[in-house]
């Protein structure tokens, strides 16, 4: 059995980080997105189709340096297509019932239950369901019992039809792709679930519970890291963590503190460095950037190879490019 992972989206709500890596291949606890799904294929899956476009090296690079328990395959999308159109394009590479994962998610949904509940009810297809508080940020279903009778995207606010979400992990019947047009852009949630839905055996949805993260925004990727570590500190085996740790922070390899410095709910990418007397709160220092002395950063998210300058007051920065800021005026350095 084949499992499809969505890993060509360009991570804007994730920049300045995603300049200069595809969101795939960002860690989450020192250990690369992609990395923790393809951990938890279930055994019936023995081949991993990665649909990539934005920085599609990146990521061959990263499947031909590591090994893996499945065989990996990486299919180009020279334009982004949607998730929709990403599924199509890989259509060659899939022989039968396939698994089907957005990228950003970290969770532990019951990939065997949905396999079952897919071949027993015959259904085109069954997607995890997670409950949430704000349904409005996400694909929301309605639920009959596990049948789904509605499903919208990103709904308005006040206006989803229940709290359960598409938790971005599917089983679908190989027959699906036939519903997707080819060459062009299409949106698997907004054009064809809709569709979907009105077939025979329509579509199904399992509520699952334990963890789930969609890791897209920095907010959240800091929650990823509060689950996978349970609140505690985790410092790579080659970085140095001579400041305090209040909360938890999490130090990528060749990450340096020095004393004096306070880290709360942050996160330092590889070989990131913040000097003594720095005070992080909800922050993700790039690789390879240095915060200055004194610096004091809340909610902020330094590129890549910058420097905060000492003494700096920083609340909600975005430090070499934000969401709305093109990669060509972004600033940061390829520091890998
Ligand atoms: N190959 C390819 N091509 N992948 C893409 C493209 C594309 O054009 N666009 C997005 N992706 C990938 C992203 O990299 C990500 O892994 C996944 O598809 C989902 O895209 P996001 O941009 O992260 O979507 P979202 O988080 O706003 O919403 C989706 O996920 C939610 C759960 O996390 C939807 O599926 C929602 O319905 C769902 O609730
Ligand atoms: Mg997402």
């Amino acid at each position: 059995m084949e499992a499809i992972i969505l890993s060509g989206g360009l991570g804007t709500r994730l920049r300045p980080l995603t300049y200069a890596r595809p969101k795939p291949l960002l860690p989450i606890a020192n250990r690369p997105m992609l990395a923790h799904l393809l951990d938890r294929l279930p055994e019936a899956v023995d081949r991993a189709v990665l649909a990539a476009g934005y920085r599609i090296d990146d990521i061959r690079a990263w499947v031909d340096e590591n090994p893996h328990r499945v065989d990996v395959t990486v299919v180009e999308e020279e334009e982004p297509l949607g998730t929709g159109g990403a599924i199509k394009n890989v259509e060659d590479e899939i022989t039968g019932p396939f698994l089907c994962f957005n990228g950003d998610v970290i969770a532990n949904p019951p990939l065997e239950e949905m396999i079952e509940l897919r071949e027993e009810t015959d259904a085109l297809g069954v997607l995890a369901l997670w409950e949430v508080d704000e349904p409005e940020h996400f694909g929301v279903v309605d639920l009959d019992r596990d049948r789904i009778r509605r499903f919208v995207e990103k709904p308005d606010p006040g206006q989803a039809p229940s709290s359960l979400v598409n938790a971005g992990t599917y089983c679908f019947h190989e027959d699906v792709l036939d519903w997707i047009e080819p060459g062009r852009k299409v949106s698997l949630e907004r054009e064809i679930f809709p569709e979907l839905l009105e077939t025979r055996e329509g579509l199904r949805g399992l509520p699952f519970e334990g963890h789930w993260v969609d890791c897209g925004r920095p907010d959240v990727y800091l929650d990823a890291h509060e689950i996978l570590l349970e609140g505690e500190t985790l410092v790579a085996d080659t970085a140095t963590l001579d400041g305090e740790g209040s909360d938890w922070a999490c130090l990528g390899e060749d990450a340096r503190v020095s004393a004096g410095a306070r880290l709360s709910r942050s996160v330092l990418l590889e070989g990131a460095e913040v000097e003594a007397g720095a005070h992080l709160e909800n922050t993700i220092v790039g690789a390879g950037a240095r915060v200055g002395k004194d610096a004091h950063l809340v909610d902020t998210v330094v590129a890549d190879g910058l420097t905060v300058e000492a003494g700096s007051d920083l609340d909600g920065a975005r430090v070499g490019g934000g969401k709305q800021t093109p990669p060509e005026e972004a600033r940061f350095e390829e520091v890998r």
